[in-house]
């Protein structure tokens, strides 16, 4: 197992550029089981999930190349298995949203259920009864779920949840339903709206995405698209709090500024500058971190997904902040580790508290989840002496060439490679 070692307290300074986003673009990948036509997605990034949703499209038949570093050829003219393997979901749960796409196109689809998972139990309920609101049969059988419908039909539905991936798998079993499709309490994460937008440039009528309700008109069929997606919010974000934490000046290129509102106010909060420049994102930290307070919701709030990075920087803040995890129940697994080196954290339930200190200590550390991971890192950016991150193959599941990213900006950061096995 790969480890990562980092040598704090160096200030982050120069320029970085953030990648494609890794949620846009599973979603978009595996809708191209949607056409018999060739799909090209570009700006996506080098990551194992990426490179685990293009071994599930291959095993259902499809072919996939890259056509440069990060543009890649999907040609789904025949699917020959229906089948997305619990080897593959467990690994990756986003791999549930093949479930709409591949029911789309073929009438069938069996997909393993993913089980739980280190930050909560997350069902797939709201994913298989907006399923059975379009007509399929669905049952669950020795893991999977098995899902048939020949003709799918539009349907008014309200989710539970606004569920990220609940509206991106019912949106993509949708766009070829006969009639008329309403998912009423739909996510609005910039994700859904980039899948909407590739699926519309297939020949796809969907409208609403980004607001509470989307309207999904069938198409007959879908044809081939050539797509951008979009760049990663939580990658800026994460670099943001990397920049803050270590006093730094970083210029963030490419960085999706409207997607970020929530997560630039509360670092304005605690008192990093920020600039929206032409050439990008400057952030810049000269003064003590303000505490604050924060409640994870979702887009346009404040991302889960940016908690454990909000928690390791205000760790050394010059006060006592909170912060409320409201999406999913077990998402402090990393405040643990934080506390080994030196964080002075309470939780209780959905909340914690965390009383600034004015240092944090390297130390041995371990990543239980992929944003998990990078906030042991960042942490590590700050800490005296070194923090040895261990496990951070949760790590490479979204993040493209961090330690390169890092190293560019003057961290002492390095790889320690290990062997393949992981627990
Ligand atoms: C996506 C993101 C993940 C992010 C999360 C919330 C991808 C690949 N992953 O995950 O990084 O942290 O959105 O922004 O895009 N829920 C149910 N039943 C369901 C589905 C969800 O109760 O059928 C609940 C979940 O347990 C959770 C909440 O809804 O409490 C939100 O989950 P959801 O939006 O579905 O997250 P994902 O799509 O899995």
């Amino acid at each position: 197992m790969d480890r990562i070692i980092v040598e704090g307290g160096v200030p982050l300074k120069g320029e970085v550029s953030v990648s494609g986003s890794k949620n846009a673009a599973l979603p978009i990948l595996m809708a191209t089981v949607l056409t018999k036509e060739p799909v090209i997605v570009r700006n996506v990034p080098r990551v194992r999930d990426v490179f685990t949703s293009l071994q599930l499209l291959e095993g259902l038949g499809a072919q996939c190349r890259w056509l440069g570093d990060h543009d890649v050829e999907v040609h789904a003219a025949k699917i020959t298995s229906h089948e997305a393997p619990y080897e593959l979901v467990k690994t990756m749960r986003a791999s549930f949203v093949v479930l709409g796409p591949l029911l789309a196109r073929t009438g069938r689809a069996r997909v393993s259920t993913p089980g739980g998972c280190a930050i909560g139990a997350r069902p797939v309920n709201l994913h298989i009864s907006g399923i059975r609101q379009l007509g399929a049969r669905v049952q669950l059988r020795f893991g999977y779920v098995e899902a048939h419908g020949e003709r799918l039909v539009g349907a008014r539905m309200w989710l539970d949840a606004p569920s990220v991936g609940a509206t991106q798998n019912i949106m993509m079993a949708a766009v070829m339903a006969k009639g008329r499709t309403l998912i009423e309490n739909a996510a609005r994460e910039p994700e859904v709206q980039d899948l909407a937008k590739m699926l519309n440039s297939m020949g796809a009528r969907i409208s609403g995405a980004g607001s509470h309700v989307i309207e999904i008109e069938g198409a007959s069929h879908l044809h081939g698209t050539d797509h951008s997606v979009i760049p990663d919010r939580i990658e800026a974000g994460s670099l943001m709090a990397a920049a803050a934490i270590t006093g730094g000046d970083v210029l963030i290129r490419n960085a999706p500024v409207d997607q970020l509102d929530s997560v630039i106010a509360k670092l304005r909060e605690a008192a990093v500058q920020i600039e929206n420049t032409a050439a990008g994102l400057r952030v810049q930290r000269g003064v003590a971190l303000k505490p604050v307070e924060l409640r994870t919701l979702p887009y346009p709030g404040f991302p889960t997904d940016l908690q454990a990075q909000l928690m390791a920087l205000l760790s050394i803040g010059d006060g006592t902040s909170i912060i409320t995890e409201t999406i999913f129940e077990n998402r402090f697994m990393h405040a643990l580790e934080l506390l080994r080196m030196g964080a002075d954290i309470a939780m209780k339930g959905a909340t914690a508290v965390i009383r600034g200190v004015p240092h944090l200590s390297g130390a041995p550390v371990m990543a239980t989840d992929l944003r998990a991971s990078v906030s042991l890192v960042i942490a590590g950016l700050a800490a005296d002496d070194v923090t040895d991150v261990g496990r951070v193959y949760h790590l490479d599941r979204g993040y493209e060439a961090l330690e390169q990213k890092l190293a560019s900006l003057g961290a002492r950061i390095e790889r320690v490679k290990g062997t393949s096995v992981q627990p």
